[in-house]
């Protein structure tokens, strides 16, 4: 198996159908026979749908370095998509990463971004960040269009003005996302879109027995955004779960 199919395999998870519909709660009777009617063909619409956006072959280039890296997991083919989407939705011109790896998730945000828009990404790693500013390259993207700032995310995001950005992606050390996230939603704008990535983490979150740290912060940090006041949230089922939120 290629390093790609592992890292795809990884993020798709078909297995969890079983598990937790609420995090942290048993799913419903109605859920639950619900599911079992969609069980036989459920995965096999999950792997459909991850792959239905191809992804180009920069973005592939890009993940497999991301993937050699190893402490760099590129986003899911099927968050990228959900990425490029909601950046050409809300027309983003200023979009903030958390988190530049080795740019797979850049890409797809640039892609849907309209050609004068500028993604800031952050990343505490200078070597992650010389192989993304090599994929902005290869894709075509002029080196104006990024802002490729080193140094560590909780340090960097406070000195970030507030309400200056369109969308933010969260995509780096899980354990410090409530802070990433915290930031987020004050730098982002009135009707400006929130991402986090890896928001059902390795099906973990979704089973009610996993209660290391990570776990819990993740499911804790999901509850808490679905139950912001100025958020309007929804989690989907793509890759390794991936949390939207605009702000009202
Ligand atoms: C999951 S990878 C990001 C993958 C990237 N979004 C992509 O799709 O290619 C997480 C990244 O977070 C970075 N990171 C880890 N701790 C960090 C911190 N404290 N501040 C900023 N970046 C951090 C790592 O260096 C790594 O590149």
């Amino acid at each position: 198996m290629s390093p790609i199919d592992t890292c795809r395999n990884r993020e798709l998870f078909p297995e969890s159908l079983n598990a937790g519909w609420e995090p942290g709660g048993a799913p419903t009777p109605a859920t639950r026979t619900r599911v079992a009617a969609m069980s036989g063909l459920k995965p096999a619409s999950w792997s459909y749908a991850e792959e239905f956006v191809p992804e180009p072959e920069v973005v592939e280039a890009a993940r497999r370095r991301g993937v050699e890296l190893g402490a760099a997991s590129p986003v899911g083919t099927g968050a990228g998509a959900v990425l490029r989407l909601l950046a050409a939705t809300v027309g983003a011109r200023h979009v903030l990463e958390v988190g530049t790896g080795a740019g797979t998730s850049g890409l797809w945000l640039l892609a849907g971004m309209p050609e004068d828009g500028v993604l800031t990404t952050i990343d505490v790693s200078a070597e992650h960040q010389r192989l993304a500013r090599q994929a902005y390259a290869e894709a075509g993207y002029p080196h104006q269009r990024t802002r490729v700032i080193t140094g560590a995310a909780a340090e960097v995001l406070p000195r970030m003005a507030d309400g200056g950005y369109d969308m933010v992606h969260v995509d780096a050390d899980k354990d410090t996302y409530p802070t990433y996230v915290e930031h987020a939603v004050r730098l982002l704008r009135s009707g400006g879109v929130l991402v986090v990535d890896n928001m059902l983490w390795h099906d973990r979150v979704a089973d009610p027995a996993a209660r290391d740290d990570t776990t819990s912060t993740l499911r804790d940090l999901g509850k808490m955004l679905r139950d912001h006041d100025d958020l309007v949230t929804a989690l989907l089922p793509v890759s390794d779960g991936v949390l939207v939120a605009v702000r009202r």
